[in-house]
């Protein structure tokens, strides 16, 4: 390793409870020197200026272990073709990086310091630099697709079908990134809930989050013939290669979208013994059961267990029903596992299913983002005396530290 993590560490801790300044200080920095470099991002950085940053900070603090991080780079990088970053923005955006930790450490910051937080940027950058360099050089950055269908799902959910222009390379289980012209550069992640049919076209389904930027302009606003922008596919939830395993798969809200994807796919396989918990918080949330019970009807290898809580009942109650059934279901050695729902599920039905002999390895789900929720800011009390995470760092993406 060219550089010494415990310096990077140390001299992290100095400014860790500014975070919020050092990151204003960090984007004022790279779009004053760098002209143009401001176009690329969302125009409401104020709430959203945690995403580039948090992933900077996090991943100089995990190089301790670059194997881990080198399938997480390459892909990373390989998407940043779609933000149009280019090799020369790179070194522009550790120098911000530098100067903004500089800017916020006074005196602990010496050369030594420096040296190795650019020599661990360094490493990061190129790792991006790389991959993105190696896509071959006909792959779009991006793909067009045409908004073919808007169809209400529920009242706060839309099932979006749309045309991207060219072959879209995707296998079911991974997600793709969305953008809309209504707001320019803002990329939000969505499974879709099928691979390609044989005309091209792929299902998103959409729930409006309070608030959201997107999920409101794609559940209240798209209209038919309207453009969206896809990123390329990422994520590795997809079926395990060969396996004969039965599988054990729960949905929850959308995250029947992945799902389904999964289940059209075991059937184009040939159909092994599945069962699926389709997890409601309300009625609204089993918005596509018509589809569950034609998949259940026309394959004697599929159960489906429906979980579902009493209308008016809190969002525990829905997940206690859920972990009730999971209990149920026993014993889940040697099972393929995939969870797919909200953000905090994965996480929770883990730990339950592999008290319940679930090999961790045969675990798949999504990678497990943090809510960038900026919207309320610290009082002077919280930020002196509340002993909670940094709000800008995303501990949960790539699992706790080592
Ligand atoms: C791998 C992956 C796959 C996903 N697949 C789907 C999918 O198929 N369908 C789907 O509808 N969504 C999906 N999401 C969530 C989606 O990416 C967006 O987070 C969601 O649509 C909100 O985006 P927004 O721009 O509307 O909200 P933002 O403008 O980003 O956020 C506005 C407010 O909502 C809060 N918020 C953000 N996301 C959520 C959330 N998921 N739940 C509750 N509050 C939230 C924020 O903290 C903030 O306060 C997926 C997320 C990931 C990481
Ligand atoms: C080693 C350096 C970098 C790392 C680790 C990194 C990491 C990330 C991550 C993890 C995200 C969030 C992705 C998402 O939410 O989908 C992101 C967003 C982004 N990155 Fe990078 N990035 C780096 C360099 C760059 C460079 C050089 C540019 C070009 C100027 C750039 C432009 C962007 C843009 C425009 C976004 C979207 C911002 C947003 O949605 O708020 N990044 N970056």
């Amino acid at each position: 390793m060219p550089f010494d993590p415990a310096v990077v560490r140390a001299s992290f801790a100095v400014v860790e409870r500014r975070a919020d300044h050092l990151t204003k200080y960090f984007y004022a920095h790279l779009f004053t020197n760098n002209p143009g470099v401001e176009a690329l991002f969302p125009a409401r950085l104020a709430e959203q200026r945690d995403r580039l940053f948090a992933a900077l900070t996090q991943l100089v603090l995990r190089l301790e272990d670059p194997e881990k991080l080198t399938g997480y780079l390459a892909a990373l990088g390989r998407d940043h073709r779609k933000f149009q970053a280019a090799p020369e923005h790179y070194p522009a955006v550790g120098a911000s990086l530098i100067a903004a930790l500089k800017h916020f450490s006074g005196h602990a910051w010496t050369p030594e310091v420096e040296q190795a937080w650019a020599e661990a940027y360094g490493v990061i950058a190129r790792a991006m630099i790389d991959a993105a360099a190696a896509v071959p050089a006909d792959t779009p950055r991006w793909w067009d697709a045409e908004v073919t269908d808007v169809r209400r799902a529920a009242p706060d959910l839309a099932v979006l079908t749309l045309r991207p222009d060219h072959p879209y390379p995707f296998t079911a289980g991974q997600y793709l990134t969305v953008s809309s012209e209504r707001h320019p550069q803002v990329w939000r992640p969505y499974s879709p809930a099928c691979a390609p049919r044989p005309d091209n076209t792929l299902e998103l389904h959409v729930r409006r989050v309070p608030d959201g930027l997107l999920s409101t302009a794609l559940v209240n606003d798209v209209r038919p013939g309207e453009t969206l922008r896809l990123g390329p596919p990422l994520g590795e939830a997809v079926l395990a290669e060969g396996s004969e395993r039965p599988l054990l798969m729960v949905a929850a809200g959308t995250g029947w979208a992945q799902i389904k994807a999964l289940l059209e796919q075991l059937v184009r396989n040939g159909g092994r013994s599945a069962t699926v918990f389709v997890a409601a918080r309300d009625d609204h949330d089993q918005y596509d059961l018509a589809a569950l019970h034609d998949l259940v009807k026309e394959h004697a290898w599929l159960h489906a267990v429906l979980s579902a809580p009493a209308p008016g009942a809190s969002r525990g109650a829905a997940i206690r029903l859920l972990r009730d059934g999971l209990h149920n279901y026993g014993d889940c050695a040697g099972h393929d596992i995939h969870l797919s729902g909200p953000p905090d599920l994965a996480p929770a039905l883990t730990a339950q299913l592999l008290d319940q002999r679930a090999d961790p390895a045969l675990v798949r789900h999504d990678p497990v983002t943090a809510t960038f929720n900026r919207s309320r800011p610290l009082t002077p009390a919280e930020w002196f005396l509340e002993e909670r995470d940094v709000p800008w760092i995303n501990r949960t993406e790539l699992g706790p530290p080592t």
